[in-house]
């Protein structure tokens, strides 16, 4: 890893273990992006920078020989003669919409700085990154913009964040502040990102860049269902073990944009940032604004090695607390078991029946608190409806305790349902538009989390609840998208700013209540991966990854997200058969196959299940125990992708190589089949290893390139799921 700036030729040259990253600045100030990719000796190719000659309308600015619509700028003004989508607009009291950018200076420090309010990666002690912070400055307005980027000794990922300072006399409105600006050149690339909705996130979409502007984006106050907050620039040859690919992935968890141009010049630009639809930051003389942070992860080596670099970074360096580093307990989760129909009794029925088979938490989801037999209502009163229950909470779990098991709650803290005592007390705590009516999701509305007084409330009531018995566990639930954006406290010049303040205050209350409990694991939700994404993860490292439960839906939705996320985060629960989403029924052991993929554990009514099952679920939960090390400290590979295909296959191998398992499903059984040979990954090619179940003995580098025949397999939905271990 290493920052290198060649002063007297105006290049910065930025190397991780695999990779170099390299701009120069033009005569005329402008910030060029020369080079991004698989490692450089050299790094002066000022030669690739030279735009185009004058052309046939391309406006050329005073004292430039180019038009800058011709450059490969590394972070673009606005209203110059770059007329590509740009990286910041700011118009200023005069009506100056114009940001012209150039050159102003550079400083390089060692470590990585912290966002202020924002979440962010980290450096673990003894561990090495430098950071290059270039200002580029528009002279005219005393406007200054900080591009900080950030090499690892550790990891091939680049992380990038924008500082916008206004040093000038005027307020400045902010219409659009990306993190990063990426430039590549030619046509020869794919756009892969993930798309989804409620029930069905995190499918896999691969198309063709073109000559249009193509943008993904939320527009929900959260990263959404629909969308997520990364993308991959994909060379077309690169497939999941070779070729050359780019991530992109935004800490952060409400609205944002990557979008993509390919220009007249076949010169692509992919700006990544907050979402500048509904976006407007008032910027007053002497006030600066941080953006997300980026990470950019390049790799030669297709998308399996790009995945495990994110995943890698983000457990150790962006997830906190305990957990980051151990195996999470096993759980029991009520919601599909019972819904909202419970009382003290039936839980402790659950429970006990869950201790018998080695659950270690029990998690009493939705319904514990105020009047709430249904979503109607009481969203706001985290209050225990100690008469549904027929005891106190501190009763109730101290008898769960004694059964064996930690105990877990659900909240959902940004909401407040109309029927609400809170709503009564507070009408205009909400999100709303004071001339109309609000529209309801979910029969209910947002806390407007901008507000300190908000924050403060929700603070204090969540730790009265979390402080008032043994709780070990929260899931934080966030159930509906926003609309009629509006705020009582907020000035209305200042609307624009409401999605990142409500984002910038949730954060905040997360941040004071996760670290007012650091015994406590706290799992998020957002109707399943309606908020999974990095910035979330920071404050809270498990996510349920979907409501739909069902194990063969669950192999797109699973492959999708480890493009990106650690398997750690991803909750994934065994449930009832017929599935209560699609209503197929799957083998027990297929869905505990699958759902070992990630951080394990049930959602079902355990006191219900037969004698087989339980006698499944024990040997389940002890297999999880017994390697869910390699959930946190894993390197995972994707061996045969579930979309589009009636098979599935993949793999985590230990760091040192010694443990690999691997996972193989056939969706739909075939009579007569043919063989599925399976090309293992990861392992150690002068090894051998011990297949556990049939006791036969591979050579490490034969199962990679000979590969391995599976046996054929039963009945619809069957599985296998093989233990390797270095002999
Ligand atoms: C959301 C969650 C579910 C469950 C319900 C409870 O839909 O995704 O897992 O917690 O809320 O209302």
């Amino acid at each position: 890893m290493s920052i290198q700036v060649f002063e007297k030729e105006n290049i910065f040259k930025l190397d991780t273990g695999n990779t170099s990253y390299i701009m120069s600045v033009m005569d005329d100030g402008h910030l060029l992006h020369l080079y991004y990719g698989a490692k450089l000796n050299e790094a002066d190719l000022t030669y690739l920078g030279t735009p185009h000659s004058r052309v046939s309308f391309w406006a050329i600015q005073p004292g430039s020989d180019y038009s800058a619509d011709s450059m490969a700028l590394e972070y673009s003004g606005s209203g110059t003669a770059d007329l590509r989508p740009c990286s910041v607009t700011t118009v200023d009291e005069d009506g100056d919409n114009v940001t012209d950018l150039r050159y102003d200076s550079y400083t390089l420090s060692s470590g990585k700085p912290k966002l202020p309010g924002l979440p962010c990666v980290y450096l673990n002690e003894g561990q090495e990154a430098q950071t290059l912070c270039i200002t580029l400055k528009d002279a005219v307005k005393d406007l200054y913009v900080d591009l900080y980027y950030t090499v690892f000794a550790f990891s091939n990922a680049i992380s990038r964040f924008t500082v916008i300072r206004n040093e000038g006399k005027q307020a400045e409105i902010l219409e659009k502040a990306m993190t990063s600006t990426l430039q590549f050149h030619g046509k020869d690339y794919d756009l892969i990102h993930l798309h989804g909705a409620w029930a069905r996130e995190f499918n896999v979409e691969r198309s063709p860049i073109s000559h249009t502007t193509q943008v993904i984006s939320s527009f929900r106050g959260s990263s959404s269902h629909i969308a997520n907050p990364f993308a991959v620039i994909a060379k077309k040859d690169a497939g999941e073990d070779s070729g050359e690919v780019y991530g992109m992935n935004l800490i952060y968890s409400s609205n944002f944009m990557v979008e993509t141009e390919l220009d007249a010049f076949d010169t692509l630009r992919v700006n990544l940032g907050i979402n500048e639809r509904g976006f407007a930051w008032k910027l007053n003389p002497g006030e600066s604004f941080t953006t997300p942070e980026a990470i950019l992860v390049y790799s030669e080596n297709g998308l399996g090695e790009m995945s495990r670099t994110y995943q890698k970074l983000y457990q150790h360096n962006l997830i906190r607390g305990k957990y980051r580093d151990i195996p999470h307990p096993v759980l029991l989760n009520s919601w599909e078991g019972v819904y909202f129909d419970f009382d003290a009794k039936k839980i402790l029925s659950m429970a006990s029946a869950a201790a018998k088979l080695g659950i270690d938490l029990f998690v009493l989801d939705d319904g514990w608190f105020g009047k709430r037999d249904d979503d109607t209502c009481s969203l706001g009163d985290w209050v225990v409806n100690e008469k549904k229950l027929g005891c106190t909470m501190k009763e109730l779990v101290d008898d769960i305790n004694k059964l064996g098991l930690d105990f877990g709650l659900w909240f959902e803290p940004e909401m407040i349902s109309p029927d609400s005592d809170l709503y009564r007390a507070h009408p205009d705590w909400c999100l709303h538009q004071k001339k109309r009516n609000p529209s309801l999701a979910r029969h209910q509305l947002i806390l407007d989390m901008s507000r300190k007084d908000v924050q403060d409330h929700v603070v204090e009531t969540v730790s009265k609840v979390l402080s008032s018995a043994n709780i070990r566990y929260v899931k934080w639930d966030m159930n509906r998208n926003m609309a009629e954006i509006g705020s009582a406290l907020l000035p209305n010049e200042r609307l624009g700013e409401l999605f990142h303040r409500y984002i910038l205050g949730v954060y905040s209350v997360m941040e004071r209540i996760t670290s007012a409990f650091p015994d406590v694991l706290f799992e998020s939700c957002s109707g399943g991966g309606g908020r999974f994404d990095a910035g979330i993860m920071h404050y809270m490292p498990q996510n349920w990854t979907s409501d739909d439960s069902d194990a063969i839906q669950r192999l797109n939705i699973q492959y999708g997200c480890s493009f990106v996320y650690p398997p750690s985060v991803m909750t994934c629960h065994v449930s009832a058969v017929p599935n209560h989403q699609v209503h197929r029924v799957t083998p027990m052991k297929t869905r505990a196959n699958v759902a070992m993929q990630g951080s394990f554990g049930y959602e079902l009514d355990m006191s219900k299940l037969s004698e087989e099952d339980k006698a499944a679920v024990i040997e389940q939960v002890k297999e999880y125990k017994k390697y869910a090390h390699l959930v946190i400290d894993g390197l995972q590979y994707r061996l045969i992708s579930p979309v589009n295909s009636n098979e599935c296959a993949f793999m985590v191998v230990s760091e040192d190589k010694s443990t690999a398992i691997v996972t193989y499903v056939k969706k739909l059984n075939d009579p007569n089949p043919c063989t599925t040979r399976l090309y293992l990954k990861g392992l150690d090619e002068n090894a051998k290893y011990r297949e556990r179940d049939t006791g036969k003995v591979y050579n490490g580098k034969a199962l990679m390139t000979a590969g391995l025949n599976l046996p054929d397999m039963k009945e619809d939905f069957d599985s296998l799921r093989m233990v390797f271990e270095r002999v």
